[in-house]
């Protein structure tokens, strides 16, 4: 067996006080997902709806006026939000909506920075039964148009700033009839055709809004994800997916009611959905949201000043908080924590130790994707955490590795990770291409993209990727969508693009690439090259190193062998090269 780390094998982890999961092997025995979904109101008759579970049905209750969460702005200014006033403002852009055309099934896209209106008008298109697709307002016109182009949105809501950086493609969206633009710092905007005023038609709406009666199948929420080749693919879920996003936040992340929770991850990421909306929210918790990025410092006063006691970040940020140094968290009163987890990359054992030192807390890791919609795989509070391992299978998942037949392999061997299909937060589809979406499904099991193995205490250890896809900070790049754009550029005749490791951020973007005729290779066209890229997609898909190559290897059907330019890269051998061009 692979077990590596051995001398950081031995346990780790201070126990929470008293945690939501009592008994890992008995419950996950004996789980029965209708044990969960009786503890949710609005799953009668095959119905569901995510904004009525998160917000309005606290209404009914003593949490009304309760804190749905705290947000804190760039600017240094905090809001407030009750969970009654939460439900007002949903309704009011519920109406919003309403008045302008839009019904159950469009897909309505937000594309603002992380304020509050942001997630007001996520859970009003919920309310409405639209689809709602979040962007990363990092986004470049070309990431931008990809999705709304691909989705066919009817409705885009985005700021001033926003809509400027994105201006050059508006016109090229037949489906898209309005923009909602939300002016929070009250600049001067010039409003354009298809533009809705947010503070003036807000401030008009009626605060009383009926939510649509969804059924559990009906889609909510859908995020675009990167594959090997071809443009992001949007993963759709529908609104019974609450039920697993409740109960992993519940018995996972060990959330309760009187917990100050702070997400790091940003909306346009599913974590900052599933995990940062729809999860604490369900369970009655208080939010920390926070507008800005990483910061050392201030993350750390954050914690200390909110009082927070859950935390769910990533594993850049930790090992970016290691490398702030060991000192910095003793400056500042961490004491109230008592719950951390991670999710998203690899969390090496050195991070999960970590914590403990400057902490007095080991992160607990956890493993999912935007397709399981809901974490699948854990280190559970109550027991203590394997460093390197992403922990057992969620209650109710049966998780396994495969062989390449997509038989199930003894422990200790490696292969593909694989779900046993039917959890509740499953992806119902790609949009629009089905053919994808069932290609995945092998065997009866869903098909991770993702190898690694289980030991024999049924711990799950990440291995690497099955496909080209490059993890760098937690964000999926698609090598095809980074080369597409490269060879835009007018200097580029073709290129290839690679994840190469890195010890922070996992991997970094590399691009390869060859020159047109009349064109030669200098530092600055490397730097304009970088640029064009990071204008068009986002800063993370830019490539941080790019070389210059006569040709790119290519197989005998024109094929750039990516995999052949990463071994070339990293001093590997070449493997099977049979298919190479002479
Ligand atoms: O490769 C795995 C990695 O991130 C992928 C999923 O990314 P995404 O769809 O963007 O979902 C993000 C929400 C979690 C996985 O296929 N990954 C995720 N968690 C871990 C991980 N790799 C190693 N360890 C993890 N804990």
């Amino acid at each position: 067996m692979k077990l590596e780390y051995e001398e950081l094998l031995k346990d780790v982890g201070k126990m929470s006080p008293k945690p939501n999961m009592l008994d890992y092997g008995d419950i996950y025995q004996n789980f029965d997902w209708k044990e969960i979904e009786g503890q949710l109101k609005s799953l009668d008759d095959g119905k569901a709806n995510m904004a009525y579970e998160c917000i309005d049905k606290h209404l009914e209750t003593e949490l009304k006026d309760k804190l749905a969460f705290i947000w804190e702005g760039l600017d240094g200014a905090i809001e407030k939000y009750t969970f009654a006033r939460f439900s007002e403002e949903t309704n009011k852009f519920a109406n919003l909506l309403k008045k302008h055309g839009i019904k159950k099934g469009d897909r309505v896209f937000v594309f603002l920075e992380r304020v509050p209106e942001l997630y007001v008008v996520f859970f009003g298109v919920l309310k409405i039964g639209a689809i709602i697709g979040p962007l990363f307002s990092a986004f470049g016109p070309e990431a931008v148009k990809d999705r709304l182009e691909d989705s066919g949105a009817k409705l885009l809501i985005t700021s001033p700033n926003l809509k400027r950086k994105v201006k050059s493609i508006l016109h090229e969206l037949p489906d898209l009839h309005h923009l909602v633009i939300v002016n929070k710092r009250g600049g001067p905007v010039e409003y354009e055709d298809k533009d809705i005023c947010y503070e003036k038609e807000m401030a008009e709406a009626s605060t009383s809004f009926e939510i649509e009666p969804t059924n559990r199948e009906d889609y909510s929420v859908m995020h675009y994800t990167s594959g090997t080749t071809g443009k992001p693919k949007g993963v759709v879920h529908a609104h019974q997916a609450i039920i697993g996003q409740y109960a992993t936040a519940k018995y996972a992340l060990d959330l309760k009611e009187d917990d100050i929770y702070w997400c790091t991850a940003d909306p346009g990421w599913v974590t900052g959905t599933s995990y940062g909306m729809f999860g604490p929210w369900s369970n009655g918790v208080t939010q920390i949201l926070y507008e800005g990025g990483f910061n050392a410092s201030k993350w750390y006063q954050i914690i200390q000043d909110y009082k927070v006691t859950a935390w769910y970040t990533a594993p850049t940020a930790i090992r970016m908080l290691m490398k702030a140094g060991d000192e910095l968290p003793g400056q500042y009163d961490l004491s109230r924590l008592r719950h951390i987890c991670s999710v998203g990359e690899p969390l090496n054992p050195e991070a999960v130790v970590w914590g403990e030192k400057a902490m007095g807390l080991a992160f607990h890791d956890n493993w999912w994707q935007t397709e399981t919609g809901a974490i699948m795989i854990a280190n559970y509070a109550i027991q203590n955490i394997r460093p390197g391992s992403m922990g057992r299978p969620f209650p109710g998942i049966q998780a396994d590795i495969l062989d390449d037949q997509y038989n199930p392999v003894p422990a200790g061997e490696e292969g593909q990770l694989a779900l046993k299909p039917g959890w509740p937060s499953m992806f119902r589809t790609y949009w629009n291409r089905e053919d994808y979406y069932n290609s995945r499904f092998k065997n009866d099991w869903y098909i991770t993209g993702d190898k690694a193995y289980k030991d024999e205490d049924g711990y799950f250890w990440f291995v690497g990727r099955a496909d080209d896809v490059i993890n760098t900070a937690g964000h999926l790049v698609g090598p095809f969508e980074v080369e597409s754009v490269l060879i835009q550029h007018p200097a580029v005749a073709e290129a290839g693009v690679i994840g190469k490791p890195d010890p922070i951020v996992m991997e970094v973007v590399k691009a390869f690439v060859s020159l047109k005729e009349g064109y030669v290779q200098s530092e600055q066209l490397r730097r304009e090259i970088r640029v064009f890229v990071k204008k068009k997609l986002a800063g993370w898909a830019c490539p941080r190193e790019i070389d210059f190559l006569d040709s790119l290897p290519k197989t005998r059907s024109g094929k750039i062998m990516r995999r052949l330019l990463k071994s070339r890269d990293l001093g590997l051998p070449d493997g099977d090269i049979s298919t190479l061009e002479d």
